[in-house]
């Protein structure tokens, strides 16, 4: 029977959840040394989103992904797996992924995902094997971040680059293939550059220690993003079995925008290419930033059915993952 189920996978809807809280980067330098044009001549950003306290993440991963399925038109019922992406939840115990498919009231498989910002195109490339091996008819993938609890909000080199939000995706079976095969890796060797700095372990052995916060090398990461992730970029767009010059919409994990110029120069994309930009008012939202900037770009027209949009995640681990997708 299942012989004549058509095999491609397909993304069928996309959701986003943007805190209404608008953080601009006066505020910002209320709290570091800082000022707005340098925020904003460095890493693309004039404002971002942050949660309030009741803005939890199972409530903007709820929020997405309701989005998503709503788009897709696809019923929490018909889900066989539940995927959420995420390097912020504080309850890790009782698995995000499991409070999201209980708060849409369905019992499916429900796994969470941490591969940083790469862990929403890490679930694209799960949801599209499952989904082209038969295991499920349709997956959610979401991308979840509160990434402000874990930032010092009075270090220079972070307080003005993470912010909150959540996007998703509904991936099912479809006729034509809407989703390439994923290219993906880790560089664990290099991973030192960007990290929780006390680990948790040592805040409870010395709390004196203050809490846990992202602590990055900004510059070194920034490098590695740069002259690493174009040939991920165009290992993927091989994999899919087309050309840079296929491709109509860039999207890449939003980190700042000079990365994603260097990224753009690197592959020579034609001013035709629709470049997400999100960053200028999300800020950098981890695995949450994919799917809001998709979301974005449709919503305002820009990226339109049936265009191919090149993703690529990338952040600390080291890790990276790009796939090639048919824009809904
Ligand atoms: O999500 C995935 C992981 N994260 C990323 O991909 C982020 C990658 N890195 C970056 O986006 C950039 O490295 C930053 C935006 C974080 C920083 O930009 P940068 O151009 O790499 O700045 P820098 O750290 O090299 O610092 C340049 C200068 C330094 O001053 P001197 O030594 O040139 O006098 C810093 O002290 O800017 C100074 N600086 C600041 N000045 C004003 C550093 N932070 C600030 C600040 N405001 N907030």
């Amino acid at each position: 029977m299942s012989q004549n189920l058509p095999r491609g996978a397909a993304v069928l809807g996309v959701g986003a959840y943007r805190p209404p809280r608008v953080v601009d980067n006066e505020e910002i330098c209320r709290s570091i040394d800082s000022s707005d044009e340098w925020i904003r001549t460095r890493s693309g950003i004039t404002s971002r989103r942050w949660a309030e306290d009741d803005e939890t993440l199972d409530v903007m991963a709820t929020g997405a992904a309701t989005g998503a399925l709503a788009d897709a038109g696809v019923d929490p019922a018909a889900l066989g797996m539940v995927l959420v992406a995420t390097c912020t939840d504080p309850q890790p115990v009782r698995p995000l992924a499991v409070r999201v498919a209980a708060a849409l009231g369905t019992e499916v498989p429900a796994l969470t995902i941490n591969a940083t910002c790469a862990g929403f195109c890490y679930g694209l490339g799960v949801a599209r094997d499952l989904v082209r091996a038969g295991t499920a008819e349709h997956v959610l993938v979401v991308g979840a971040e509160r990434l402000t609890d874990i930032t010092d909000h009075q270090d220079r080199a972070t307080a003005f680059i993470f912010a909150d939000g959540s996007g998703a995706f509904v991936v099912g079976r479809a006729e034509e293939e809407g989703v390439g095969p994923v290219v993906w890796g880790s560089d664990g060797a290099r991973g030192e550059v960007l990290g929780l700095a006390p680990d948790w372990a040592a805040f409870r052995r010395d709390p004196a220690l203050g809490r846990p916060a992202i602590e990055m090398q900004g510059r070194r990461v920034f490098k590695w993003a740069a002259e690493q992730m174009p040939k991920v970029a165009e290992a993927a767009c091989k994999a899919a079995g087309v050309t840079l010059a296929d491709v109509d919409v860039f999207v890449p994990h939003q980190a700042n925008q000079r990365i994603t110029e260097a990224m753009v120069k690197a592959l020579q994309l034609p001013a035709s290419v629709v470049v997400a930009d999100d960053i200028a008012t999300a800020g950098n939202t981890s695995s949450a930033s994919i799917p809001l900037a998709l979301h974005r770009l449709r919503t305002e027209g820009r990226a339109r059915p049936g265009d191919r949009a090149l993703l690529i995640g990338f952040g600390g681990g080291l890790v990276y993952a790009a796939q090639v997708i048919t824009v809904p």
